[in-house]
């Protein structure tokens, strides 16, 4: 036998190597009781035992990708598409052929179409009503009563997104039936993703029979918008326009199902992000006084004291700086998933074709190898002379690549004018009973936050 012929196999460093496992698997379960028990912590641990790792949950194996660059190149890199048991179980409930599951050509075909509504020059179009709605909930709001933020913010986010891309005198009665219905599926629809009891959910126990109520609540209502728009003979320059017009690659109007599960991928992920990140808003008004207080001096600068309208939002530099350091340390969207189309790579790590991919927003934009004093709610980091040295991809809320919200643009807009309204009106207090600890969901958000407004 030759000394050569028993020398371990070195791997050549140029070849893609197996991502490790990560530590901490039981038998049988696998790494799914932690991810379970405490998704956002085991999360937020997992890039100590590296840049992609395995996990085992039951009898399957997925990757996890922690560090920024690589969420980065993982959805830059056509190898990859959306699927995975997050989508799955979306496209179950809410329909198969709209923008926010589809992939490839018809993906690419329904983005062509909704863009136009959400590109930045389109925004000022939707100022009034933007504006209207934040000054709406100043109005609604007395000093000294106790909101329930969960509802509130579901209802200004629903309002908005449909009176926007849904123009119509109509949508005013809707929009309250939409919030309903959403806020119902939401619940639910995140319980049979993480317990995914199937059968079960077909029980007429009242929780089911709720749930399923309110999903064809949302279904029907759709199918009402676009029968009354088409009825009305209207054509108002927006997104269901846009949709009602579209044409496939052969040239011919699209199909009524797509129509119909189009207005749904952007109902949807349109309310419960801004929902969520409203209801963040107003716990971190709570707990930071003294933000809330630079908020309303820099309105008051800005506007020296007229009502905050649209034009100015882009003038409010520490109110945004105040948002993205909401969305840092709470983002709305805290776990993403791919599937590899293809035997491929990420970094140096081997992916193969098949593999479940997994990421969190949350844990990227907590790491302390990207942020100074991590933990910290510092609007100030976002400064450009700060700015800078934050890693690429490490702050990514609204996604990267040709899956990244269309909605950036609009959602900040909003963001924008509702915080600096509400916050140069009031202050907020935690009432009691006020739950804040994180819930996880198909987003995060607080349990249940209950704030008093306070006349400053
Ligand atoms: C704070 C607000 C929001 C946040 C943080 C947010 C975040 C995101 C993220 C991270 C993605 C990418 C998912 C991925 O890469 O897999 C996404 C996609 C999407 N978002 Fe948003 N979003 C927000 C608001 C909205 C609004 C208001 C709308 C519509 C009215 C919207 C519509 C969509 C759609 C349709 C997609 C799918 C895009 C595609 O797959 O091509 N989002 N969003």
């Amino acid at each position: 036998m030759t000394v050569e012929s028993v020398q371990p196999v070195t791997p050549d460093a140029s070849e893609p190597a197996e991502p490790p496992f990560a530590r901490g698997a039981v038998p049988l379960l696998g790494h799914g009781w932690k991810l379970a028990r405490d998704p956002l912590a085991f999360m937020s641990r997992l890039r100590d035992d590296g840049d992609v790792v395995r996990l085992r949950l039951g009898p399957k194996t997925v990757y996890a990708v922690t560090a920024p660059d690589l969420t980065g190149a993982l959805a830059l890199s056509p190898d990859y598409h959306i699927a995975g048991p997050l989508w799955e179980s979306l496209e179950d409930l809410l329909g198969k052929e709209g923008v926010a599951t589809a992939n490839g050509s018809l993906h690419r075909r329904q983005r062509r179409t909704i863009q136009p509504a959400f590109r930045l020059d389109a925004i000022p179009a939707y100022g009034p009503i933007m504006e209207e709605e934040a000054h709406a909930l100043g109005e609604r709001w007395r000093p000294g009563e106790t909101l329930d933020c969960t509802s509130e913010s579901f209802r200004v986010a629903v309002r908005i997104a449909a009176r926007c891309l849904l123009r119509g005198a109509y949508m005013d009665e809707r929009a309250e039936r939409l919030c309903v219905a959403l806020a119902t599926v939401f619940r639910g629809m995140y319980r049979r993703m993480v317990v995914p009891l199937g059968p079960l959910y077909r029980v007429p126990l009242p929780a089911n029979l709720k749930f399923n109520r309110a999903l064809a609540d949302l279904h029907l209502l759709v199918d009402e918008i676009v029968t009354e728009r088409r009825a009305s003979g209207q054509k108002p320059d927006d997104l269901l326009t846009a949709l009602l017009e579209a044409k496939d690659d052969n040239g011919d109007p699209i199909g009524e199902q797509e129509i119909h599960d189009q207005v749904v991928a952007i109902l949807t992920p349109g309310s419960e992000t801004v929902a969520s990140t409203i209801m963040w808003l107003l716990q971190i008004l709570a707990e930071h006084p003294e933000h809330a207080a630079r908020v309303r001096s820099e309105v008051e600068s800005v506007t020296g004291g007229r009502p905050v309208g649209f034009d100015d939002v882009r003038r409010l530099t520490h109110t945004n700086n105040l948002i993205v350091e909401a969305m840092r340390l709470r983002p709305a969207v805290w776990i993403l998933t791919r599937r590899a189309m293809t035997d491929t790579a990420l970094g140096r790590y081997r992916i193969p074709a098949g593999a479940d991919i997994i990421y969190s927003p949350y844990a990227i934009q907590r790491d302390a190898r990207s942020y100074p004093e991590h933990l910290e709610f510092d609007p100030d980091r976002w400064l450009p002379e700060r700015a800078k040295d934050v890693p690429k991809y490490a702050m990514s809320p609204f996604g990267v690549g040709n899956r990244k919200c269309p909605s950036d643009h609009f959602s900040m807009a909003q963001l924008t004018l509702i915080t600096a309204t509400v916050a140069s009106k009031y202050r907020f207090e935690q009432a009691g009973g006020s739950d804040d600890a994180t819930r996880v969901g198909v987003t995060l958000r607080p349990h249940r936050l209950l704030v008093k407004p306070v006349e400053w």
